[in-house]
């Protein structure tokens, strides 16, 4: 734990909304004291409602209402709201295609836009409940698109254009989506990604959708299916511009967002509208510091948490300029993103510590050759940042000017919950530091009692939040079961965390079979039950081990069905295979096709074991449930003898 304080500037901190650590501590006990009049009167203040709310908060564990009573309309609070003002003629969306395309859509552009799509979904019938999957690129449509729906009360599920077509059939089913809103295709480096055509692979084995809405992006060849597809430029051509907001009571599912657990199936989480909206809206200003003038980017794709959260909902709340950018950050050249933040003059700059040790991997000259003055804050999301990327970060990106946010958050919380205000407290590179106002968490054993000072325990929630999620998706069960019986009467965040003397958070990383690859969430047994569809695949035990650039990377043991001979050509064929049926980012970085894996006497597999086995190498600990020590010495052989070729290998090279 190093305890090197940075302090923000003092020229940061006298502009900063919060200011000074005073400034802080006070907001932060107003919530404690009373939690809910702290929240009723932001919610009043930040946000347009159709109808005032009766009460702020009804609160049965797990079961969570937000300002009941109330109606709202996340749209209206994101686009409507800012026309009466000169904001009208702000731009909203800059957007910036992978080959230097631009656009820039004003909030009263957007407004029309988003209106007369609108005006589409409910031509085709769509209303209030219905459910819409959202599989598009990184282009002004796909927000076009959930904003939309918002405006109506459909329920938006983006699933990430990086997921295979059998990633987006499952998640169709689970949800019963009755609509599709994609594109003909997306890029990615140069490439082609053939969105269309995962939708059609997809449809041709659920029946649910009675239409598939296509954007025109890069005029690839597709197939239109007569009648279930349509342009989306058809359909928009004409149609009116007037489409009032629909008033949604404050509980209304805003949107689902799959996410992966510790079973095979992902998890449908569940976030409603005015709670959600608050607490988005409201971190833009207390982490992020946002000012009227600035350009705000977030580099998250919006198929994940962090993109609904902020470059969507919570930047257009704010009436703020966000910049979307649609391809990959060394595409032509490793400087793209510091192109980027030149071209745009960029404030505020937000993205993950993967993204940022592969920056660093590619050299100092890539963004010492651009002005990033414009920058005043950096945040980073997704995994805790090494003390090596932290201050590359700081120092190479942000002049040793700009205070970072180390912010932690979930998939389920919605907005973030542990993060420093960057004019008030203090940061210690690899902390998230403070918990915001009116979040309470504890480090906690698995009793739920209180660890000491600089323990490590659980990281959990000790009150309820308004930008929580409400439920999983038609699994109320496993609601209960994942998050609130584990340790009851708190939410069990599946992270291990310590606190320090200052009250400083140190997040751990995950306690459950979720590894954490390049700030994306994989479940292990995801890929588990990917290997085993594959014919030659009897078992599989995937684990996570430390990778230099991702954070974590993916190790799969496999054992063969009988008469399935090992070869370096089927390793290949399972990576791959692997990849097609979860998405690319799933690819493992390696499989093991071993002889036997080893198991309790009750027939567990032995992850732990086997993470040692990649981690270390060698094996220590209780191993006296093993059923069978033989596996387990050749498992671990197999590793060093490994090593010892890895090692030679590297000899080699240097010779
Ligand atoms: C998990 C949530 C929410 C944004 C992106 C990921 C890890 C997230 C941090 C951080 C340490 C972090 C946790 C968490 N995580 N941010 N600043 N420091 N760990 O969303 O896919 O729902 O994953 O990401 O392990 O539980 P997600």
């Amino acid at each position: 734990m190093s305890t090197t304080l940075h302090s923000p500037s003092s020229a940061f901190q006298s502009a900063a909304r919060v200011s000074g650590r005073a400034a802080y501590d006070q907001l932060y006990r107003a919530a404690e004291t009373a939690p809910e009049s702290f929240w009723a009167q932001l919610a009043r203040n930040q946000l347009h409602w159709f109808q005032p709310f009766q009460r702020v908060l009804d609160w049965q564990l797990p079961r969570a209402q937000w300002f009941p009573g109330g109606l709202i309309n996340a749209c209206y609070n994101c686009v409507d709201r800012h026309l009466s003002s000169w904001r009208r003629n702000k731009a909203a969306l800059i957007w910036e295609g992978e080959n230097f395309e631009q656009r820039i859509l004003t909030y009263q552009e957007l407004h029309r836009k988003v209106s007369k799509f609108a005006n589409v979904l409910k031509s085709l019938g769509y209303r209030q409940g219905d459910r819409a999957i959202i599989y598009m690129p990184m282009t002004p449509e796909a927000a076009i698109a959930m904003l939309a729906c918002a405006r109506l009360g459909i329920i938006h599920s983006v699933v990430f254009a990086g997921f295979s077509s059998e990633a987006l059939k499952t998640r169709m089913e689970d949800l019963e989506a009755n609509l599709v809103i994609t594109a003909d295709a997306g890029r990615r480096r140069g490439r082609e990604i053939m969105l269309k055509r995962n939708v059609d692979a997809a449809l041709a084995e659920y029946a649910g959708v009675r239409h598939c809405i296509v954007y025109k992006h890069l005029g690839a060849g597709i197939e239109m299916h007569h009648q279930r597809d349509l342009w989306w430029d058809d359909l928009m051509f004409g149609m009116s511009e007037d489409c009032p907001a629909e008033p949604l009571d404050s509980e209304h599912p805003l949107y689902v967002l799959y996410t992966s657990g510790t079973t095979g199936k992902p998890k449908g989480v569940v976030h409603t509208t005015a709670g959600y909206l608050l607490q988005t809206h409201m971190t833009m200003q207390w982490v992020f510091d946002l000012r009227e003038q600035d350009i705000f980017w977030c580099t998250a794709d919006i198929g994940w948490v962090t993109g609904h959260s902020y470059l969507i909902y919570g930047p257009l709340s704010m009436g703020a300029t966000t910049l979307l950018y649609e391809g990959a950050p060394d595409w032509p050249e490793p400087d793209r993103f510091w192109r980027l933040i030149e071209k745009y003059r960029v404030n505020i700059f937000y993205t993950s510590p993967t993204a940022i040790r592969s920056f660093i991997r590619q050299g100092d000259a890539w963004p010492q050759k651009h002005d990033l003055s414009s920058l005043r804050l950096l945040g980073s999301v997704g995994e805790p940042i090494n003390p090596a990327a932290w201050e590359w970060y700081y120092h190479i990106i942000g002049g040793g000017r700009c205070p970072i946010v180390d912010t932690w958050w979930q998939t389920e919380t919605g907005a973030i919950l542990i993060a420093p205000m960057p004019g008030a407290v203090a940061t210690k590179p690899g902390s998230a530091t403070l918990p915001l106002p009116g979040i309470f968490p504890a480090i906690v054993d698995a009793k739920g009692q209180p660890v000491a000072e600089g323990q490590q325990g659980f990281l959990v929630m000790r009150q309820p939040w308004p930008s929580m999620f409400r439920t999983l998706w038609r699994d109320e069960t496993r609601f209960r079961e994942i998050y609130w019986d584990k340790i009851p009467g708190l939410y069990f965040t599946g992270d291990a965390a310590r606190r320090d003397a200052d009250g400083y958070y140190w997040l751990l990383g995950r306690v459950d079979d979720v590894i954490n690859v390049s700030g994306h969430r994989l479940s292990t047994m995801e890929v588990e039950s990917a290997m085993v569809r594959h014919a030659a695949v009897a078992e599989a035990a995937a684990v996570g081990r430390p990778h230099e650039i991702k954070g974590q990377g993916l190790v799969v043991f496999a054992t063969l069905k009988g008469g399935q001979a090992a070869s370096p050509e089927l390793v290949d064929e399972l990576r791959d295979w692997v990849g097609k049926e979860i998405g690319g980012f799933a690819r493992p970085d390696e499989i093991r096709l071993v002889e036997a894996l080893p198991k309790t006497r009750s027939g567990k597999i032995m992850r732990r074991l086997l993470r040692e086995i990649v981690t270390t190498r060698s094996v220590s600990g209780d191993t006296t449930t093993l059923e069978d020590y033989a596996v387990l010495l050749k498992l671990s052989q197999q590793g060093k003898e490994e090593e010892e070729l890895l090692a030679h290998e590297a000899q080699k090279e240097k010779v």
